[in-house]
């Protein structure tokens, strides 16, 4: 385990009416925020949406830390509602792809606001390059309609299901 994995981070998952009320009325008044953010910053969310009923060691990754990867969060009203984590990782057979897009995940009482669509176009920006990822078989759509394409077959990861290799356009 590293330091990543022993540090809290921001609360994400608040819960009660009174929380849930507050919450709705300090986002009415707040501008959400896509930034560079720190590994610590993103273990939660991925935890809550990626390895739901998991430990929370389970969201820590390999490479979090290298001197290459960066991590992004959308904040709104003080709260993490999104993440994402590029690594240096040239795909194995695309190797013009070397920036590897992983824990992309955004709250799930903050989507259908455009902050996937956020993350990705300031990730884009960001890295400047062509990238890839493994998207899981729900989310293909939401990477298609983003212009990522999805030349190959299904392939299982498992303990988490069905997931497509996928592609910025060159
Ligand atoms: C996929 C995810 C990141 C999208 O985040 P979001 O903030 O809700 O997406 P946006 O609001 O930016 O959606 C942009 C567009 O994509 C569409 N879209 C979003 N998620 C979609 C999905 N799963 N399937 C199909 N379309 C999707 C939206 O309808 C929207 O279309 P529009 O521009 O015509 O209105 C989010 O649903 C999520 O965290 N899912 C669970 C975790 C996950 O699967 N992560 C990806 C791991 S590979």
């Amino acid at each position: 385990m590293n330091d990543t994995a022993q540090l809290p981070s921001r609360a994400v998952g608040q819960r009660g009416w009174f929380a849930r009320l507050r919450r709705w009325w300090r986002r009415q008044l707040d501008v959400p925020m896509v930034q560079l953010a720190t590994p610590l910053e993103v273990v939660d969310l991925r935890h809550l949406v990626l390895r739901p009923g998991r430990p929370r060691e389970s969201a820590v990754w390999s490479g979090d830390t290298d001197p290459e990867t960066r991590h992004w969060t959308v904040i709104w009203a003080g709260e993490v509602v999104g993440v994402a984590t590029v690594l240096a990782r040239a795909e194995p057979t695309h190797l013009e792809h070397r920036w590897q897009l992983r824990g992309m995940a955004v709250a799930p009482d903050a989507r259908g606001n455009r902050f996937g669509t956020a993350l990705l176009e300031r990730i884009a920006a960001d890295v400047g390059e062509p990238m890839w990822c493994n998207a899981r078989e729900t989310a293909k759509p939401f990477y298609e309609h983003h212009g990522w394409l999805c030349p190959g077959e299904p392939f299982e990861i498992p303990r988490i299901g069905p997931h497509y290799r996928m592609f910025t356009p060159l």
